[in-house]
């Protein structure tokens, strides 16, 4: 109930059109209930019944005769079957149009809700920090963003609709059905609460089912994007046969859920229809006898009253299969809200600074580190000034936090304990985005979109030219390629740059940085070794994207290595020796091992 009032929320927007889809179906619903007395008393009047003679009508019953009497006058019984037909085409035209319109209204209502919810839902989760996505699987996050929400709309454009009408459907026939006679009608309210508890029954059992169902295709969801993403490694151990196995028996696992969910929910209708027509049958009964042996009921009376009854049947069906749906529609939901109500987001601080420009140095002040759910500190009391124009490098062993410290200066993540100023603020003091505009990153595992090269350089920087991008490109050493490119600059590069070789893969990242054209430049040099003449030209890139800058540079390369103002030698999460080149390597230490180990 919580969840549903929660996306009734999202209505808001929404309330007047809604307010007139109610009405509508209100006075459908009216209509609907006159066609039905109407059709009985055409019955009754065609089997010669003659309750049409009221003179001085006194139950509601009578009163309602005596109106319908008006209606269709008084004449001989065959003008009175004319007047009728006339009537009954005039409503049935009536109820369909106002039927239709409050339906469509609905489905634009719904649709645009779950629009809503679905954009929502991704601006949200593009705000969520690192954290969130180093602990959720992108496949549960797909899922939940294109099936869920997909099941929420299933779910709400038919149920919506259906969860108004139908309960005025019934009341309306009930009040009928009162009125003409109290004592069957007080039977006939019995169907309601017992039909009642089996939907529900089911209806929450479905709602487990189809959170596991959820959870289940998500699972699926994740074998194909891994098996797909990996094939190389698949093929070369030849685990083709016991993949396919692994997604044999998912999908079992999921056919089985499913089939479970239709066994129930193919129960509702054979339950609902037994419990109603066995109250159809006694009453047909009782009626029937009341009728013909006691005359204590009117024939016409009775006729209206079955007709009514059955005609209720339809609606109590209808809402207990919808029931089913919504069900569904619930569970998703509550996934999609599960999302949504994380809140695991790196805040800003109210009234942010706006930086502009990067004008003194940045400083680490006593930063403790640790990946949440990571009991190990990956970072040690780092205290280290970065002056502005400097090249940093830093160099330590694979594992050893050069890349998590570079993360916190975007704030990636937050320390766990000290702080991290950029011109003597904190970062936190900054609004994210100024802080992030000011800094380029060029990352060690190359995230490349499936896009053109030009579309990847420029991403970000919108306003670039085609001179800044040609630039970008000769200073990253891919002019060349480029040219020789059929498509030239709006080549498509394949997903994450697959049809284009390491060394250039590095280089289109570099070009992209220049791009951008940072103040502060955090190089992540990736490790892959590349050939020497594709190393050369990587090197120059490089040389190209640090001159007139702030940069830390994690790097690899000697030739970075040596020319840096300062050498930061990282270990174990902590700073263990500082310097230039010279200086480190009279040193003695970790260094100088690190030195001879790779570059000797
Ligand atoms: N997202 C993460 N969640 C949990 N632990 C992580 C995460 N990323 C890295 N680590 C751990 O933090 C430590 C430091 O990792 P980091 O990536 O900073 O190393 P690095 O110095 O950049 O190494 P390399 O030279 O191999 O790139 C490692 O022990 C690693 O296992
Ligand atoms: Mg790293």
């Amino acid at each position: 109930m919580k969840t549903f009032i929660r996306i009734l929320q999202f209505t808001k927007s929404y309330r007047a059109i809604m307010i007139l889809s109610v009405i509508a179906s209100i006075i459908y619903v009216l209509l609907n209930s006159m066609s039905i007395w109407l059709i009985g008393t055409m019955l009754a009047n065609v089997m010669g019944g003659n309750s049409l003679s009221i003179v001085n009508p006194t139950t509601l019953n009578e009163h309602l005769n005596f109106f319908i009497q008006n209606l269709i006058g008084r004449g001989q019984q065959i003008d009175q079957l004319k007047m009728l037909c006339i009537l009954l085409t005039i409503i049935f035209i009536s109820k369909n149009i106002l039927f239709y319109t409050s339906n469509l209204i609905m489905s634009y209502v719904q649709n645009n809700v779950i629009t809503d919810i679905r954009v929502l839902l991704f601006k949200h989760i593009s705000k969520l920090s690192l954290s969130f996505f180093n602990n959720t699987k992108t496949s549960e996050l797909s899922s939940i963003l294109i099936r869920d929400i997909s099941g929420m709309r299933v779910a709400f454009s038919q149920s919506l609709q259906k969860l108004i009408v139908e309960p005025i459907s019934i009341a309306s026939f009930l009040i009928l059905l009162f009125i003409i006679d109290v004592r069957f009608s007080i039977l006939v309210i019995i169907i309601i609460p017992i039909s009642g508890f089996f939907s529900y029954q089911i209806g929450q059992s479905i709602r487990r089912k189809s959170k596991r169902n959820s959870i289940q295709s998500a699972g699926i969801l994740n074998i194909i994007k891994e098996a797909l993403s990996n094939i190389k490694i698949i093929k070369i151990f030849n685990l083709e046969d016991s993949e396919n196995k692994k997604f044999k028996t998912e999908n079992k696992k999921y056919f089985n859920l499913i089939f479970k969910k239709s066994i129930l929910s193919n129960l509702l209708t054979p339950i609902n229809e037994t419990i109603g027509l066995s109250v159809g049958i006694l009453l047909i009964w009782f009626g029937g006898i009341s009728v013909l042996e006691n005359q204590t009921m009117q024939s016409d009376d009775f006729i209206k009253f079955i007709l009514l009854l059955f005609a209720m049947l339809q609606p109590i069906r209808k809402l207990s299969n919808v029931n089913v749906v919504f069900q569904n529609g619930i569970a998703a939901a509550e996934r999609v809200f599960s999302i949504l109500d994380n809140d695991d987001k790196i805040v800003q601080r109210k009234n942010p600074i706006h930086i502009g420009d990067f004008n003194s140095s940045i400083k680490f002040k006593e930063v403790d580190f640790k990946y949440a759910g990571n009991e190990n500190m990956i970072l040690d009391n780092i205290n280290l000034e970065i002056k502005k124009g400097q090249t940093i490098a830093i160099v330590g062993k694979s594992g050893a936090g050069k890349t998590t410290l570079s993360d916190l200066i975007p704030r990636f993540y937050d320390p766990y304990s000290g702080n991290i100023f950029i011109d003597n603020y904190d970062v936190k003091d900054y609004s994210l985005k100024s802080l992030r505009s000011l800094i380029g990153i060029v990352t060690q595992n190359i995230i490349l979109f499936n896009d053109s090269i030009k579309n990847n350089i420029a991403y970000g920087s919108k306003n670039a030219n085609d001179e800044e991008l040609e630039n970008a490109l000769i200073s990253a050493n891919l002019y060349d390629l480029v040219s020789n490119l059929e498509s030239g600059i709006n080549t498509i590069i394949g997903e994450n740059g697959i049809k284009l070789s390491g060394g250039e893969k590095q280089r289109l990242s570099i070009a992209r940085a220049l791009v951008k054209n940072p103040q502060i430049l955090i190089l992540d040099e990736a490790t892959a070794s590349l050939d020497s003449e594709s190393e050369k030209k990587v090197h120059d890139a490089i040389d190209n994207v640090i001159k007139d800058r702030t940069v830390i540079v994690i790097a690899h390369r000697l030739s970075t290595i040596i020319n840096a103002d300062k050498i930061i030698v990282m270990d174990k999460g902590r700073i263990v020796e500082q310097g230039n080149h010279l200086e480190l390597i009279n040193l003695d230490g970790i260094y100088k091992k690190l030195y001879e180990l790779q570059y000797s």
